[in-house]
Order: C-alpha cells, then structure tokens, then sequence
C-alpha cells in the first residue's frame, strides 16, 4: 500500500496540469497556470480568470475571445480575501494583442503593474474599479475599446496615447446590462496629467445615435492639473476639477469640434484654452458655473447660448472678434462679483468685446460695466 502513494502523487500532477484547455475558460491561480498558458495557449477561446496574487507574465498569449477579469468573490470568501495582498505584482503580456470581452479588474488589491503593450482592441468595456496598489498601466497600443471606466487611487502613469475609435453602440456593462459607451474618470490618483488619453480627435459619434444619452463622458472631480480634450463630435459634457485644472479645449490634431448640447464647466476650472490646431470649434450651449477662471476667452466659431453665472474671481470676459458672426445668440451674464465688463483691455486700449453685428435672441447681464461698454 505505501508503495502507492508516489504513484498517485505524480498522476495528480499530470492531472493539474493537463488542466488548462485553451478552447474554454482558463483561471491563473499559480505560477505553474501561468507557465502553462504561456507555454500552451496563443488564442483562449473563453475567458481568462486571474486570480493570482504574483507576478504573472503571459508572453505568447495573443488573444482571448473572452474576458479577462479578476472580480473579487464576495460572496464565497468576502471582501477581505481580494485585499488581501501583502506584496504587489505585476500583470504582463508583450503579446496579447485582442480581447474580444472586456479586461475587469475588481478590487484587485495588490497589482502594481498592467504592462500590455500591444494590447490594441478591447471590444467590450475596461474597468479598472478599485485596484488600490496599481500605479503603473501601459496600454501603450490601445485603440480600440468599447468603454472605460478608471477608478485608481494609486495611479502614477497611465500609458494610453494611441486611443481612435469606440468598439461598437452597445457594449455589456460588468453588472450584465447594456449601454452605449461611455467614459467614466472616477479617481486618476497622483498622475499629474492627463493629456494623452484625450487629445486624439476621437468621434464618439462614429458608434453613437443623434439621440445618444448625455452622459457618456463623466469626469468626477479631476485631480490632474491639465486636460486636453481633442474628441471632435459629442452631446453635452460636464467638467469639474478639486484644484486648478488648465482645460484645453482641440488636440494637435484636432481641427474641428462640435458639443451639440451644453459644455459644463464647474469648480476647479481655473483656464480654458483653444488649442492652436483647432478650426472650427462649434458649441449649442456654454455654462460657466461656479468655476475659478479669471479671465475668460469665449474661443468659439459658433454658439447659440453662453451663460457665465456665479464665477467668484472673473475679473475679464472677452468675446473675440468670430463673436460678430454669431446668430440668435442668448446671452446671461450675473454674480460674478470681480467682473467689470469693458469693450477694451484693462489699461490698452485692445478690443476685447465684440457684439454680434446680426440680431441676438437675449441678453441679460449683471454686472459691472464701463461707461462706453454699451
Ligand atoms: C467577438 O465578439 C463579437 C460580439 O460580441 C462576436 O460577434 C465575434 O464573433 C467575436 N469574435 C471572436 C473572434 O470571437
Ligand atoms: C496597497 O495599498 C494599500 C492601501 O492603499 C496600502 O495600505 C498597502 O500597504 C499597499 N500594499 C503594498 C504591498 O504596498
Ligand atoms: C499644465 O498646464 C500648465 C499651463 O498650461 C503648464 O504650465 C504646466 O506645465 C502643465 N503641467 C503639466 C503636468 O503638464
Ligand atoms: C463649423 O462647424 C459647424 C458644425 O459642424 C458647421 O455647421 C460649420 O459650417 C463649420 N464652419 C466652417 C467654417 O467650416
Ligand atoms: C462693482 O460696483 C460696485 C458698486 O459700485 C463696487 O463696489 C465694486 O467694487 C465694483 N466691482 C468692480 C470689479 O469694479
């Protein structure tokens, strides 16, 4: 009987590890599945589980027409076995170049590093909800992907330049419903700018209904310092920021943009820009709420309806000379304490103002003006 025993410890082996099948699901629960699949699996025709909590490196890997996720088991083993992770990790493949599904990392404590450098196309969404350690993500060949959502405490670099072109109209939310794409920017944690990701000239509507929801680009309160936005052809948006946010408004390659409802700027704005590249920047509706802009260039080709309300320290609002041209414009000026409106620059003798020369629709204003203002 004792002699048995090696026999059977061996075949057990044999058994684990003839146990990832590449045409189905496949879970990396250790450094041996990891072997395996790197050795054994250029397309996973399922999904892929990660739940390891090691360095894991998937070089061979090209595909997975699945997901890639690591969602935390709450309900078998309860949060605290998905935090807990006392040394980070990083998650990497030079080759995987498609997911078909969607690449879900849920509190996912412990990984450090997302190095997918040639990962180009995420058909479905990308969550990255709560990975609390994650500082480093390099999505450096990223195209495509059908939503994103950011929630990154820790994040230092977020390696995504190359971003063109939404996957499709309806993509699977991770709570099984669907929606339109959508960008959800929850918490960028200490990166200091945020440029890449936005600046391309990006067309939401390629995928996208005239009747589209709203919402489908949310920044929560911003913490980076600058935002060039480049996308070209969007509904309404709303931006806010915790501290001194710089937002440009056009990419270097962006020549024209286009809100065909309102562009919502909020607390924190402190400089609104029109990139040099731009031609043509068109908006329905431009709110400026509560921000903390101090000197204001209305940079638009067109807009129906500007209403710049409750902004503590503008103290100069400009209407270039393009103004002249403006159709039906409504016009609301008020509580802005600071503000002194002047047909010229404080001290030059430079025109800031410049009326619309056709008919305007309304004009209500309250605020402090020079004597030749009107
Ligand atoms: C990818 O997913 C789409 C839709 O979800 C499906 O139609 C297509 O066949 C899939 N492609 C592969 C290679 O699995
Ligand atoms: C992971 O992050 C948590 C919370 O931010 C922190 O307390 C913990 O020390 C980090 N773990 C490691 C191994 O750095
Ligand atoms: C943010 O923009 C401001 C003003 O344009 C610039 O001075 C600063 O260097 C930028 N910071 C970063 C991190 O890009
Ligand atoms: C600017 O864009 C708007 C909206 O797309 C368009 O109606 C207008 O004709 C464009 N103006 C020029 C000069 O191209
Ligand atoms: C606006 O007028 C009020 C009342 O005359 C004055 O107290 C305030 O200093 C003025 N503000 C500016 C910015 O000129």
């Amino acid at each position: 009987m004792l002699k048995g025993w090696p026999l059977v410890m061996v075949l057990f082996a044999v058994v684990q590890a003839s146990e990832i099948n590449c045409n189905g699901n496949v879970a990396i629960k250790n450094s041996e599945d990891a072997k395996n699949v790197r050795e054994n699996c250029k397309t996973i025709a399922g999904n892929l589980d990660l739940d390891i909590f090691e360095t894991c490196n998937l070089d061979g890997l090209e595909e997975v027409r699945g997901d890639v996720v690591h969602r935390c088991p709450t309900k078998q083993q309860g949060l605290d076995y998905c935090m807990d992770a006392s040394t980070t990790f990083t998650i990497s493949s030079s080759t995987l170049r498609i997911i078909n599904g969607s690449l879900d990392f849920f509190y996912y404590r412990g990984v450090e590093k997302l190095d997918f450098p040639q990962l180009n196309k995420v058909r479905q969404d990308i969550s990255l909800y709560a990975p609390y350690n994650l500082t480093h993500v390099n999505f450096a060949n990223l195209e495509y992907f059908g939503s994103f959502l950011l929630n990154t405490p820790s994040l230092m670099q977020l390696q995504l330049d190359k971003f063109k072109e939404f996957t499709s109209r309806e993509v699977l939310k991770p709570d099984g419903t669907t929606s339109g794409p959508y960008v959800n920017i929850w918490n960028t944690g200490r990166l200091e700018s945020f440029n890449e990701f936005f600046q391309n000239p990006v067309n939401p509507y390629n995928v996208y209904d005239n009747g589209a929801s709203n919402s489908f680009v949310i920044f929560y309160p911003l913490t980076v310092q600058n935002l060039t936005f480049g996308w070209t052809r969007m509904p309404s948006m709303e931006i806010e920021a915790k501290s001194q946010l710089t937002l440009t408004l056009g990419g270097p390659e962006t020549e024209e943009m286009e809100f065909e409802g309102t562009l919502q700027i909020g607390a924190g704005v402190t400089a609104i820009n029109r990139h040099e590249s731009l031609k043509n920047l068109t908006v329905q509706r431009f709110d400026l709420k509560q921000s903390a802009v101090v000197d204001l260039d209305l940079p638009f080709n067109q807009v129906t309806t500007v209403v710049v309300y409750g902004n503590p320290q503008l103290r100069q609002l400009r209407l270039p000379s393009t103004a002249q041209s403006w159709k039906n414009l409504d016009l609301n000026i008020g509580s802005s304490d600071n503000l002194l409106l002047s047909p010229v620059k404080d001290g030059s003798d430079e025109t800031i103002w410049h009326w619309p020369t056709g008919d305007m629709s309304s004009v209500v204003i309250r605020a402090n003006i020079t004597a030749d203002f009107l």
